[in-house]
This record gives C-alpha cells, structure tokens and sequence, in this order.
C-alpha cells in the first residue's frame, strides 16, 4: 500500500468529533464531565449505541435458521469479522469473536497447554496486564515453567536484552502487551515477534491498550495471535482474537460437538453478544469515517481506519506533551514511564503518576467531585505496580486520554490537580 493513500491531509475536527459521542455532555456538580478513563473503557459514538438498539428491535435472532431475522443475524456476524479483518489487515475467518479479551485468553490458553509438557516454557513480562499472565501462569500445573521478563524501573519500559535472554529453545510462547494500560509505554512488539520465532515459539500479543491509540497491521507483525476488547476503542463491551490460520485450525479448543470444525466457529461456542457484534462493525466504520474526513482518498476501509489512527496519533501527541510537560512541575508528582518528548513514539497518551502526601485514591476522589473520571490503583497490572513496590499504598493515579479530549481538557484537568494539592 503507498503512504499516499493514508496520508492525512486535515487534522481531526475535534468539535465535530465530539458530537458523535453523547455521553460526552454529561456533567457532574455543575462541571463538564472529562472523560479521562479511556484505559478502563472508552466513550462510544451514536452510530454505536444506533446498531445495537437497531439489532435488538429489527433482527435479534439465533444464527442459522431458515428465516429472515436469523438470515439477517448471520450477515450481522459476517459483517463485523469482515470489520474486524479491515481493522486487524487480515482474513474474516482469522477473527474470533468472545465476551472479552480476558476468556478468550483462558480459551486460548487451555487450547495451547493441551500441547505443553514438563520443561516447556513460556515467557511473560512483569510490564503486563494479568489477563495476559494468569491464564499462562495456570498452565504451571502442567510443569510448564514461567520466565519473567524484567522492566527497567527508570522509564518503565522492558528490559529487552531481558526479554532476549530468557527466549531459549525449550520456549513454546512468548505473551507480550502491545502497550501498558497502566504506565502508556509502547513496546517493540514486532521485535519480541522476531525473537520467539528465532527460537520457534509463538508470539501472543495482548493489543488491548494500544488499540485505540495506533494501527494494528498483523501480517507485518507476523503475531502468531492479537487480541483486543472493543470496548476500549469507542465499541461494545466484547473481545477479538486474532489467530494464524493455521494455529487457529491445528490447536484443538474445548468445544461442543454441535460446533463445526471450520475456523472459526470451532472457537465460538454458545451464543455469541450479536447485539454488541452489530456494534462492533459501527465501531469500526467510526474510525473509517474519521479516516475519509481527514483522508478523502483513502479508498478501502482499511486505508481510511490507519488514515485515521495517524491523525488520532497527532492529536494524542500534542495532549500528552502538553499534560506531561505541566504535570512535571508539579512539586511532589512522581510520573512513572516514558517523560522525554522526543521518545513520546513509544508511548500512549496514559499517564501513572503519584504525588507525595495524597494516595492515588484520594485524588481520584477530589478530582472524580470535580467531574473529571480518572482511575486509581493497579489496573489489573499487579505485577507492575508489585515491581515498582507502590501496590501496599494504592497504586497510581492514571490519566487516561482519548481522541475525543481537548487541549481545554487537559488544562482544566492541570488546575484542578494544582488546586488539590495546593501548589
Ligand atoms: C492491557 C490490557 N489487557 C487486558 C485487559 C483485559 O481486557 P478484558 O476486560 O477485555 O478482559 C485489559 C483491561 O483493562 C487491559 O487494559
């Protein structure tokens, strides 16, 4: 594909942008709420809440009957995996739908362990979210041996000579975040990709938090599996896997007789959320939407959704420059990750900080009466916020951005935080 198709040629029109999401306008106490809690879920946009409410009222059927709303529920399903083929840049039936990223991970996982023995090893990183550790860690029974990949504490990044020398040949996997939800840093995932196939393991990227920052392009990756949550780039609360061809038909699932042994509906079993799944093809075509507003020529919705990730990733990097750079002054705030502007490439706009005197949860709480919704404590990051030793006193206070957040945001959110800790 030529650059000159995803070339953006006009930034987002944040106003413009803003209006497709209405939960945006709420207020708390009088003040505009700001959603700063994209990391634990985004906001979703009409056409969203419109294709679930539509589903439900129009089509809401089990799949496979010789009827028009079980006809329709089929193309409904058939729709979001091709979506979901356009956001990944892979094939329909590599995409594997499931309630969310956690369950398809144990899915994934007891499916895998079936071929584990004694002495296999997988290796895992302390950067992770647990979803992507204690479905691997459960297969310890089997006499599978974990190795944990060190962070280096300074940026909280990976330590990658690490991460190199605890792939060996007895590693059969190697699960690795795209992006940590808890400190933003960004890791070189298609370098940990290389390095598990030197050694002829496979390579389990958990896409989770970068998803609704950057592109996602799974053959230039050559992941052996991605997974994501679309509730956490503007969709409904449900999980995508992504999955080799080959791994996807080879591996055998636990499944129900009554599923086919075709891909990937081996991997689907019960009934699926087709509601949230009619959500999910909106989720995709509102990114493919932004992506034709700021890059009229792109000509498939696969080249208007990276259209749009590169304008989304220009916008995200002039918020976190600006929030970095104010939160520094702050006397007291600690912030942990990646703070030098000029390696902000390697990280999304989340931010952990802590600040001397006040527990993330009290901050959270002050600014939460302020209308602004931020997170406090581990995120499910355990082993992170284990490593940094900040667990036993709450954790971090996360500020996590969105597209949809202004510059105006961000400022009100620095006064408000000044204002708190009286600085
Ligand atoms: C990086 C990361 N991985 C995995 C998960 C778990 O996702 P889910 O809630 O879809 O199981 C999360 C949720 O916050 C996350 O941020």
């Amino acid at each position: 594909m030529s650059t000159a198709q995803t070339e953006v040629v006009s930034a987002l029109n944040i106003a413009a942008i803003r209006a497709h999401f209405p939960s945006l306008a709420q207020t708390v106490n009088g003040n505009p709420a700001v959603f700063l809690d994209g990391p634990g879920g985004t906001q979703v946009p009409q056409q969203v809440i419109d294709a679930i409410s539509n589903y439900l009222r129009s089509n809401n059927a089990n799949t496979c009957g010789a009827y028009a709303t079980s006809r329709n529920t089929d193309a409904v399903i058939a729709g979001a995996r091709a979506a979901m083929a356009d956001f990944f840049g892979c094939d329909p039936d590599e995409t594997v739908f499931g309630p969310n990223m956690t369950s398809l991970t144990f899915a994934m996982s007891r499916s895998i362990g079936r071929q584990l023995r004694a002495g296999d090893e997988i290796v895992l990183t302390h950067l992770d979210h647990d979803a992507n550790i204690s479905p691997w860690r459960a297969l310890e029974e089997r006499g599978v041996t974990i190795q944990m990949v060190e962070v280096n504490e300074e940026d909280c990044t990976l330590d990658m000579d690490d991460l190199a020398r605890k792939i060996n040949d007895r590693t059969k996997l190697v699960a690795v975040g795209y992006a940590s939800n808890a400190v933003g840093t960004i890791n070189d995932v298609k370098q940990v990709i290389r390095l598990a196939h030197l050694h002829g393991a496979m390579a389990y990227i958990d896409a989770v938090h970068y998803a609704p920052h950057g592109p996602i392009d799974v053959r230039e990756l050559d992941c052996d599996f991605l997974v994501c949550s679309t509730y956490k780039f503007f969709g409904p609360h449900m999980g995508v896997l992504y999955g080799k061809r080959n791994h996807l038909q080879r591996l055998q699932p636990y499944k129900v007789r009554a599923n086919t042994n075709a891909i990937p509906n081996r991997w689907e079993w019960g009934t699926l959320n087709h509601e949230c799944i009619a959500g999910i093809t909106a989720c995709v075509d509102y990114l493919a939407d932004l992506g034709r507003q700021v890059n009229p020529a792109a000509s498939s919705r696969r080249e208007a959704i990276l259209s749009a990730y590169s304008a989304i990733q220009k916008h995200e990097h002039e918020l976190i420059s600006i929030l970095i750079e104010d939160l520094l002054k702050i006397p007291g705030l600690k912030l942990y990750g990646i703070r030098d502007p000029k390696r902000f490439q390697h990280r999304c706009p989340t931010v952990a900080v802590r600040i001397e005197g006040w527990t993330p949860l009290e901050l959270a709480t002050q600014l939460g009466t302020r209308g602004f919704f931020t997170w406090d404590g581990n995120y499910y990051a355990l082993n992170l916020t284990e490593r940094l030793d900040v667990e036993k006193d709450g954790g971090f206070l996360r500020i996590g951005l969105a597209h949809y957040n202004t510059v105006e945001e961000v400022q009100r959110l620095l006064n408000a935080l000044r204002e708190i800790v009286g600085k």
